[in-house]
């Protein structure tokens, strides 16, 4: 297998550490360990009993039961934990696809979605999302894309960068097309539970058997250090992934599986705070695009905490952010990380006063660029 450069990630690597105030990430403000223990209950006593024995591998009993009972009506066994939704993406195509297979996945996308497909060997047919329709997913242009070699299709939705969503007509209409190919459907849902004037989707998981749905703490649950996710699919399939785990990663920390148990089971209490933040942030960056429309657009996001904005009079964006970070010490994603130069991924889940200030910074960057 060959790995093209993760280029999102490497950002990350030489800038997320290096700036300090983030409007590129795409979660929410992160927890403390302190804070676990506030909005969970969880005590020494608790961590005492830990014995760091082998865990299950598809998760221990404890947090798949949590999971099942918040995502999958109770349906344990079509849960698998895993270690971040990186590791159910990895998995997930590893496992089920070959090379030669056709893939169809949206673009711009988190490139971990594409990427481990093309390592397998998969030919990519890509499902645009353009600017110029304010993003909007065209269900008649995937319908186009799919044949009877496509063996997955892989969406996001609420999607990372650009925040459009589907409706819940069009998510039928989606796993409509899916069963027509008789195609896996991946439903990454990391951002599912923040969306705005909408519900949450519901798992296609409930009615389609080749559905794989995956969920992350990473995003708005604020525990991206964490390192847990899940995998939501029919057990036949959660067994093929295990077969490929068993050469990587085995099974969780049984210490990890227990702190993630407690949240899940106080779920709300860690996203409601930071969604009705986001909330309130989105309409702050709404009134502050409003002001720049002339050197910046955007179309605002249905769900998560991230905009695509796009820079019309920026030449290099890739640039334009180095400096923003290097001598503004605020983090932006480029374009390019999403192979999309001339935009940019601007999160706004953080604390407000952080939000202000960099973007305070970004105007003033952005007059910069002009003179
Ligand atoms: C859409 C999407 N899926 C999956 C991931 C992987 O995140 P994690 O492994 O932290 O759950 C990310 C991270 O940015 C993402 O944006």
């Amino acid at each position: 297998m060959y790995f093209e450069e993760a280029r999102l990630e490497s950002w990350m690597r030489d800038f997320y550490f290096d700036t300090d105030l983030d409007i590129g990430s795409s979660g929410v403000h992160p927890y403390s360990f302190a804070d676990v223990r506030r909005l969970t209950g969880l005590n020494g006593t608790d961590l005492d009993a830990v014995t760091f024995g082998d865990s299950w591998t598809l998760g221990g009993p404890g947090i798949r039961h949590e999971l099942a009972d918040r995502f999958t009506s109770g349906r344990a066994e079509r849960v698998m934990v895993t270690h971040g939704s990186s590791e159910a993406i990895f998995l997930s195509m590893t496992a089920l696809l070959r090379p030669g297979d056709e893939v169809v996945v949206l673009d711009p996308v988190y490139q971990q979605l594409a990427g481990v497909a093309a390592a397998v060997g998969c030919t990519l047919r890509r499902w645009r999302l353009s600017f110029a329709d304010e993003f909007r997913p065209d269900l008649a242009a995937l319908r186009a894309l799919v044949t009877v070699r496509t063996a997955m299709i892989v969406v996001n939705f609420p999607h990372n960068p650009t925040g459009v969503s589907l409706s819940p007509e069009q998510q039928r209409e989606l796993v409509t097309i899916a069963e027509g190919a008789g195609a896996y459907l991946v439903w990454d849902a990391a951002f599912a539970e923040i969306t705005y004037g909408r519900e949450p989707l519901p798992d296609p998981g409930g009615w389609y058997a080749r559905a794989l749905t995956f969920g992350t703490f990473s995003k708005v649950y604020g525990l991206p250090g964490l390192r847990v996710g899940w995998c939501l699919a029919r057990p036949e399939t959660l067994e093929r992934l295990a077969g490929v785990r068993d050469y990587v990663s085995l099974h969780l920390s049984p210490l990890i599986e227990l702190i993630a148990e407690r949240v899940v089971r106080n779920g709300d209490r860690f996203v409601a705070p930071r969604r009705d933040l986001a909330t309130r942030n989105r309409a702050l960056l709404a009134q502050w695009m409003a002001e720049h429309a002339a050197d910046v657009q955007w179309v605002p996001p249905d769900g998560g905490v991230t905009a695509f904005v796009r820079f019309p009079h920026v030449g290099d964006g890739a640039e334009f952010c180095r400096r923003l970070a290097t001598k503004h010490r605020v983090l932006l994603v480029p374009g390019e990380c999403f192979g999309h130069p001339g935009f940019a991924r601007l999160g706004f889940g953080g604390p407000r006063a952080n939000l202000v200030e960099a973007l305070d910074h970004l105007a003033g960057h952005l007059g910069e660029a002009h003179s």
